[in-house]
């Protein structure tokens, strides 16, 4: 199994009402992205965001009419929408926690939905269903989760292994700005900056995010300290957790040659949901063909 994007995972590192955000007593404990804190808030966090997203996948799971593959399907934002369209759906997720919550939510569901979704552990690098697609999607930033190119061509013949001929193969991510990473990385490395505010899910209290960002130009990482307060309504401080996150951004033509050379032959790169052309700085939806 390829190595893994690290997650830092400071734990609970410290309950107290006069926090001093940049003196934090770091606790460190090294565990896998998307573990703990980060899959219980994830829902409550991503909410806030643009949901447009997911009717373009449900179009086009809708469209293939056959059972689709979903690469990094965490909670089941975009798989639980697409069973309800009436589509079965496989889901692989590397983060057993992102799964379990995907599993529990799955377990609500009438039976007649929950009966088209199919979820398994599983590396996008390395994994195994036996079997072949008509479509294959890697929403939000899955692809970006892998650090290395060899990660990268070991997902893409993996995934190529797993589609029938003529299949589609659905990628996003976000196009890197250079001016805002060059901004950023002067910017944004010492300052934390308020990036949401949310409920926690199951205490209901006012939860912060704050973050601070360094990118590496040569590595072409992002890596993203993450700082979840937790508050009660007087704006007491009950509880402080820090996750550490990093991705590896990809350029336009990086990933085009990355398609062609792992056999894909790409057939569209939308910029946006609606279909619009792509256009630099926005997003990178790819559509690519085995
Ligand atoms: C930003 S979340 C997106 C989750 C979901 N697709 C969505 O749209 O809400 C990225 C997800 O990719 C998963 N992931 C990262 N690397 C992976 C890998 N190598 N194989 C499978 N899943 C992976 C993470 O655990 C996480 O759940």
């Amino acid at each position: 199994m390829s190595a893994k994007p690290f997650i830092i995972l400071l734990a609970d590192a410290l309950v107290c009402q006069h926090l001093n955000y940049c003196n934090i007593a770091i606790l460190t404990d090294s565990v896998e992205q998307y573990r703990g804190l980060d899959a219980e808030l994830y829902d409550s966090d991503y909410a806030t965001y643009d949901p447009s997203d997911i009717a373009f996948y449900v179009e086009e799971a809708t469209n293939c009419g056959s059972t689709v593959l979903e690469l990094g399907c965490g909670t089941g934002r975009i798989t639980i929408p697409i069973a309800n369209a009436g589509i079965d759906i496989v889901g692989v997720e590397i983060s057993p926690d992102m799964l379990e919550i995907a599993r529990a939510k799955v377990a609500e569901m009438p039976s007649v939905v929950a009966d088209r979704i199919t979820l398994a552990q599983g590396d996008m690098c390395d994994f195994d269903l036996g079997r072949t697609f008509d479509l294959v999607l890697i929403p939000f930033r899955v692809f970006i989760c892998l650090m290395t190119v060899e990660e990268q061509k070991q997902a893409l013949r993996n995934i190529h292994r797993h589609m029938n001929d003529g299949a589609k193969l659905i990628i996003n991510f976000f196009d890197p700005d250079l001016r805002e990473i060059l901004d950023h990385n002067e910017r944004m490395r010492s300052n934390q900056i308020l990036m949401n505010q949310f409920r926690h899910p199951s205490t209901g209290n006012p939860v912060k995010e704050w973050s601070t960002w360094d990118y590496d130009l040569t590595e072409q990482t992002i890596e993203e300290v993450r700082n979840y307060v937790e508050q009660d309504f007087q704006g007491n401080i009950l509880k402080s957790t820090t996750v550490k996150l990093r991705v590896r951004y990809i350029f336009r033509w990086e990933m085009y040659h990355l398609l062609e050379l792992c056999g894909f032959r790409v057939e569209t790169l939308y910029g946006d949901f609606d279909r619009s052309p792509f256009k630099a700085r926005a997003e990178q939806i790819w559509v690519a063909v085995k």
